[in-house]
């Protein structure tokens, strides 16, 4: 038996080779996950691989490209290239690819160029590759596609499967790392976002000239700063449980909605009130405004109470002022016309008077003292009722509002009305909407209000030939209780409608012209409109809306 000597050597040769082959193998995917790991900047990233694949496993060449949000290629980078690639790379920017690369936008798996010289005499890469082949693949992970990349080998390696194996998992590897780098990118992104929304939030709440604060188990846990500024007793207007500094008339309301708002019954709190700034046990106690809006929220996990509190004091003394200033103005109307009309009642008991005197001293007909004492009891009767009406309506009164359904109210009050109407052959028609909801109102004044409009309406077709209805209806509308007296009257012509409403204002002989002043007034008061429209068989129509506008309302859950 025979050593062949030159078999073993030639063998042992094959195996080192295999080995300093595996070695380099290892030693550029070791080198490339280093730089995937550390490098951030995608073109110096893409550069240094190239180099690893020409300096470490000994490609020929290798060049990479990206593509940019855009989904053009907006990197390029290459090691190892003997010839001139300016022009392939301007053209690769342009979309104009080589026929490696377009084989790449199309399929996940490796291109394979035996011969270059051959296959692709277009490209101008081709002309050094004698005896060399070319590897494409696309840069592909999770479905995107981030570009791609080309390596030239020498020949025998292109037909070899592990070769090929380690160039896709290069290329997977290179994508999972540009993968890893946008999302960095997009981190860094959703980071600047939130500081930047931190500091607007923290700039609006922390100058905000509004108390804001969170309430979380009955202790305030955030206050915000701006405020004292301004108002830095304001700090503790709304402290539960106790609300020591909320007006006490006003502090069991308080209590009440927020017992309400924190066990659902609300869904916020809408409302004023008083505060004391100063604290409720001095002397000689300031009272300001305070105008609430409060809902609960998640703070921190944990249910909380958001409030937003303003001081509304110097707004308040505006509107009383402009409400007493409105009311002076009417009054000194009020007054002129009092004196018109009653100098014409206090003319006659003078002349009356006079009669008397002079039947008494005649000692004439004593007859006639009875009926002229009958004119001078009608004509202070007069007097009488105007100056209670008058007064009624100039008494600076606060009406006391109550939450109700007026519907019950105006069923009643309307029950008398329509027996007296139908005896004087005038039919009167109702219908209250069932699904009214309740409102706040002082309903005696509503009352008053459907009487005066009703007896209008009765007076407009006293005389009148034709049917005589007059139809009362009550529903919601949007954000509004509506009350509509209809009548088919003669109407009130469009010359005299801006009069109507004005104190004394009359077309009536013994009336005084003061009841729709009167209702205007009254639904003023309660922050509703009272109009007139023409109906629509001619007559008139007066509509009153009451707004539905306080915070349980609001609400929705009344
Ligand atoms: N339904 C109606 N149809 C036609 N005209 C009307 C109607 N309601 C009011 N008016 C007109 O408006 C005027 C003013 O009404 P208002 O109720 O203020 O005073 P009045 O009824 O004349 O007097 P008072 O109510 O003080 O007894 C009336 O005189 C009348 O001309
Ligand atoms: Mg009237």
């Amino acid at each position: 038996m025979f050593f062949n000597l030159q078999g073993f050597l030639v063998e042992k040769g094959l195996k080192i080779k295999k080995i300093d082959h595996l070695n380099l193998v290892l030693m550029t995917i070791r080198d490339v996950g280093r730089l995937l790991i550390t490098e951030n900047d995608r073109e110096k990233l893409i550069k240094g691989i190239c180099d690893i694949l020409v300096e470490k496993r000994g490609y020929y060449n290798a060049w990479i490209s990206l593509f940019g949000n855009d989904k053009k290629i907006d990197l390029i980078a290459d090691s190892g290239i003997e010839v001139p690639f300016d022009s392939i790379k301007k053209n690769i920017k342009h979309q104009q690819f080589t026929r490696c690369v377009e084989h790449t936008l199309f399929s996940k798996n490796i291109f394979v160029v035996n011969d270059p010289v051959k296959e692709c005499t277009q490209c101008v890469l081709s002309k050094k590759y004698f005896n060399r082949s070319a590897l494409a693949v696309r840069l592909e992970y999770e479905d995107k596609n981030y570009g791609f990349m080309v390596v030239s080998i020498p020949k025998e390696l292109a037909s070899d499967n592990n070769e090929k194996n380690i160039v896709k998992e290069i290329s997977d590897d290179i994508a999972f790392g540009l993968y890893r780098l946008d999302l960095e990118e997009r981190r860094k992104f959703t980071e600047q976002d939130l500081e930047q929304s931190r500091i607007r939030f923290e700039t609006l709440i922390e100058n905000s000239l509004n108390s804001i604060s969170i309430i979380q188990n009955h202790k305030i846990v955030y206050e915000n700063p701006g405020i004292r500024k301004i108002h830095g007793l304001m700090s503790k207007v709304f402290e539960p449980p106790e609300f020591f500094d909320v007006y006490l008339e006003d502090r069991a309301r308080i209590k009440r909605l927020y017992t309400q708002l924190l066990s659902n019954k609300i869904r916020r709190i809408e409302t004023d009130f008083r505060y004391c700034p100063f604290g409720k046990d001095k002397a000689d106690q300031e009272i300001r405004w305070a105008l609430l809006s409060a809902t609960k929220i998640d703070y921190l996990g944990v249910e909380s109470v958001l409030t937003n509190i303003m001081d509304i004091t110097d707004s308040k003394e505006v509107e009383d002022f402009l409400r007493i200033q409105d009311k002076m103005t009417s009054l000194g109307r009020v007054t002129a016309g009092i004196a018109h009309e009653i100098r014409n009642p206090l003319s006659g008991i003078y002349i009356y008077l006079k009669a008397l005197k002079k039947i008494y001293n005649q000692m004439g007909d004593i007859t006639k003292v009875v009926s002229i004492i009958d004119k001078i009891e009608l004509a202070s009767y007069k007097i009488e009722s105007i100056i209670k009406r008058v007064m009624d309506f100039s008494k600076p009164s606060q009406p006391q509002f109550i939450m109700t359904n007026l519907n019950d109210y105006i069923d009643e009050v309307t029950k008398l009305t329509s027996v007296t109407l139908r005896k004087s052959g005038i039919q009167f028609e109702k219908y209250l909407s069932p699904n009214i909801p309740k409102c706040f109102a002082e309903p005696h004044l509503i009352e008053q209000v459907i009487l005066n409009l009703i007896t209008n309406a009765a007076e407009a077709m006293k005389e009148f030939q034709g049917e005589k209805l007059i139809t009362l209806k009550t529903f919601k509308n949007d954000n509004h209780v509506v009350i509509s007296v209809r009548d088919t009257g003669p109407g009130i012509p469009l010359a005299r409608q801006s009069k109507i409403f004005d104190p004394f204002y009359t077309t009536k002989s013994s009336s005084s012209g003061i009841g729709l002043s009167i209702c205007h007034r009254i639904i003023l008061d309660h922050g509703g409109s009272l109009k007139c429209q023409p109906a629509e068989n001619g007559g008139a129509k007066f509509i009153i809306e009451l707004p539905l506008k306080n915070k349980e309302v609001e609400s929705g859950l009344i």
